[in-house]
Formats: structure tokens, sequence, C-alpha cells
């Protein structure tokens, strides 16, 4: 008998309760016990742990968000904060920890690691900026999200001169916006990875408007130099010289709400059941990641010693197809 707790941690995102309803059925299948860390590595601090079964699970697949609930906790930052939050899941004789989050959560996973605690890693982060998963889990159910905007905007974008900007989520990674953007088919994408002078946006739009498009739209990522905000500011200082209105929509939140898709879902649900099996067969200290199809482990010490880069070809591709 195994006694695994599991928890949520940063930026929620669609399909974490797919992958703790994953993780808690799996265990409970091997006749483990499991427990929930509610909000995080605060929760873990503060001992807010409870014990799961198969039925606390139930009717959670479909729902976003995570019902553990999430924090970004600074005291967990600090080594004293870390020994205490060893030291409440020692209480209840938890001997391995599932963290289910993006970079900063699995930073924190491994500095548990390093302290000779057994923990196992789901990458779940809209941003896909995490090393050692191709996909993590609610990329795909957030770039849905900003498609149907897209599209929804791109109808409002048919009036001549007048250009719409969106603005994706994404951190300081041009993820979202360069596949929102190519799969919208926007004029233009704005990634923080390519420094992209706001001059250079509103030729691109212009040109758009010379060629006959029926619209002029740019995805522009929050993390880029100009982000919608500063594109703003620089179009409305110089509106009488580029000669087209702008308007911004901030997706925001929105686009980490919602239920997740059947993609995320099934990430989700094989990378819970990959952990427990990990567990079982005596492993530990690596993050689950979608590599070439399959759900791998990838050793804690190569995710956080690496930065996952975009591909930025696509981005040359998206300038082709922007004609
Ligand atoms: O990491 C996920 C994310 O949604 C980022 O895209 C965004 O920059 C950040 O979290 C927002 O954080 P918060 O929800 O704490 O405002």
């Amino acid at each position: 008998m195994k006694r695994v707790a599991v928890l949520t941690s940063g930026g929620d995102a669609p399909g974490m309760n797919a992958a703790i309803r994953a993780a808690v059925r799996s265990g409970v299948d091997r006749g483990w016990e499991m427990f929930g860390v509610y909000h995080g590595y605060a929760g873990l601090i503060s001992g807010n742990i409870r014990q799961m079964g198969a039925r606390d699970v139930g009717g959670i697949i479909q729902q976003g968000g995570t019902i553990l609930g999430s924090a970004r906790s600074a005291e967990f930052r600090t080594e004293e904060g870390r020994v205490q939050a060893l030291r409440s899941l020692y209480q209840i004789g938890v001997e391995a920890l599932i963290v289910i989050g993006g970079n900063g959560s699995q930073a924190g996973a491994y500095a548990l690691s390093q302290m000779d605690f057994p923990v196992v890693g789901i990458a779940s982060t809209i941003d896909n900026d995490l090393y050692g998963s191709e996909m993590t889990i609610g990329v795909d159910t957030a770039l849905n999200i900003a498609l149907e905007t897209i599209d929804r905007l791109e109808v409002n974008a048919s009036s001549p001169q007048r250009a719409f900007l969106v603005e994706v989520m994404g951190r300081d990674c041009g993820y979202l916006a360069l596949m929102s953007g190519i799969a919208g088919g926007a004029e233009m994408i704005v990634i923080p990875e390519i420094e992209t002078d706001p001059e250079q946006v509103a030729s691109s739009i212009r040109r758009a408007y010379e060629r006959g498009k029926a619209h002029a739209l740019a995805v522009v990522a929050e993390g880029a130099k100009y982000n919608a905000t500063a594109l703003v500011n620089y179009f409305e200082e110089h509106k009488e010289r580029i000669g087209f209105q702008v308007r911004a929509t901030q997706l925001g939140h929105v686009q980490r709400g919602g239920a997740p898709g059947a993609f995320d879902r099934i990430l989700a649900t094989r990378m819970g059941a990959a952990a427990i099996k990990y567990l079982e067969k005596g492993c530990h200290g690596a993050l689950m990641g979608l590599n070439k199809g399959d759900i791998t482990a990838v050793p804690y010490t190569e995710v956080v010693g690496n930065k996952k880069q975009i591909d930025l070809a696509l981005l040359e591709l998206a300038k082709v197809l922007e004609k």
C-alpha cells in the first residue's frame, strides 16, 4: 500500500481535473491511498490535505479549472516553507507527491525531490513553455478559445480602415500567439521571441488593405515588447500618419476558463495514469511529458536546466500565408 498526494499549482489549465481524476483512480485501482492537496504549495505548507476516493473525482473530467484549487506561494520559495511542506506530508504518512503544473510548479517539485522526497510532475500550462513535453495540458483548449475570438473579430475587422489586435496570454512565450495566429489566418503575429517594431505592424495591416483583403487582424502575445496596449498607444500617437483606426481585445483569463476539449482530457488522463505507473515502478524525480506521441518520463535535471524553444520556421510560414 502506498500513500500518494496530488496537487495543482500555478495558473490553472483546462484538463487539470482530468489529470487529478486519472491519478486518483489509477492509484485507488492499485489499492493505494490517494490524497488531494488544496490550493497548491500554500495548502501543502498549511496541511490542507484530504483523502480522495474514486467518487471524489466523479463528474470532473468535463470541468475547467482545478477542483483542488491553485495558488502561487511565495512562502514555498523559501527553505523554511519547503521544510514545512514536507512536514505536512510526513505527518499523514504520504510517501510521494504528484505535481500538476507549469514551469514554476515543476521548479518547486524539483526542489522537493532534491530534499529526497519522491515527486513526479505532470506537464500542465496553457503557455506550452515547459521543457520536456511537446504539448502541455490546457494548450489545445486555450488555443481553441483564442481561435473562436479571432474568428469572430475577423467579421468586425472586415470594415476597411479599421484594424483589430487580439492579445493572447503566454507569459514570455509566443506559442499561443503563433499557433492561434496561424490557425486564425492573422495578417500579423507579434511574439516576444522576435522584437517587432510598431511600424512593421502598421505597414503589414496597410498592405493587407492594399491587397484587397477583407480584414486586417494582428495576434499579439502579452509578453511582446509591444503588446496590445503598447501598440494601441503608439497607433493613437501617430494616428494621422498611420491612417487607420485600431481596436484591441485582450483575451486574458478567458483563455484559461471553459471546459477542456477532447485532446486535453485525453492527454491529461494519459499523464495522470503514467505518473502512477512510474511511481509503481519505484521511480520518481521526473516530469511526465508528451514526446513523439508517447508519454515519457523526463528527468527533472533536464526539465529545469533547459528552455523550450518555439519553432520560428512557423512564423516564416505565417508570413507567406498572410499574403
Ligand atoms: O502561466 C499561465 C498564465 O495564464 C500566463 O499565460 C499568464 O501570463 C499568467 O498565467 C497570468 O497569471 P495570473 O493568473 O496569476 O494572473
